[in-house]
């Protein structure tokens, strides 16, 4: 077999072991964020209706011993409004993105969504009410 062939066969067959332990990884290694079984109050079941999004003055860190990320990070999106974000790598495009569903919690400022603070909105209904499309992007297919 040639070194090549070879190595590609030990490729395939270490796959499923290395799937294994990620899961195992993520299941016991990595921290879970605090429950939250907040529920939205019935006045607020619509919500967002506008997509306005204002964010003001906002820092955030992965973890407490972790360099801050985003520094004083301020910008307002206006309903049905198109943008990009660009810059380089690591500058925190994901990282704004990410504290928009409080996957990465600011430490400093606020963001509104329709003039609601995120802060105070119920996980659940946060992240089933805004979709964001990961940088590595992922379809699953749905059912025919
Ligand atoms: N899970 C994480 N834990 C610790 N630090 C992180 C984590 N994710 C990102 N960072 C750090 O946060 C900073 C901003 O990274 P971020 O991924 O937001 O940048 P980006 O602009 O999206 O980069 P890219 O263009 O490469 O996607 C970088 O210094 C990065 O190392
Ligand atoms: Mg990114």
């Amino acid at each position: 077999m040639s070194s090549i062939v070879r190595a590609a066969a030990l490729f395939v067959a270490h796959r499923p072991v290395n799937s294994t332990a990620r899961v195992f990884e993520y299941s016991t290694d990595i921290e879970q964020e605090p429950r939250d079984d907040a529920q939205d109050a019935p006045s607020e079941r619509e919500w967002p209706t506008e997509g306005h999004v204002q964010v003001d003055g906002i820092a955030a860190r992965y973890g407490p011993d972790k360099p801050e990320v985003l520094h004083e990070v301020s910008f307002e999106l206006k309903p049905g409004q198109s943008v990009g974000c660009c810059g380089p790598s690591g500058s925190g495009k994901s990282s704004i993105s990410q504290a928009l569903l409080r996957t990465l919690e600011t430490t400093r400022g606020k963001i509104t969504i329709d003039g609601r603070d995120i802060a105070d909105v119920p996980l659940e209904t946060l992240r089933s009410r805004i979709t964001l499309i990961p940088q590595g992007a992922l379809a699953v297919r749905g059912r025919d």
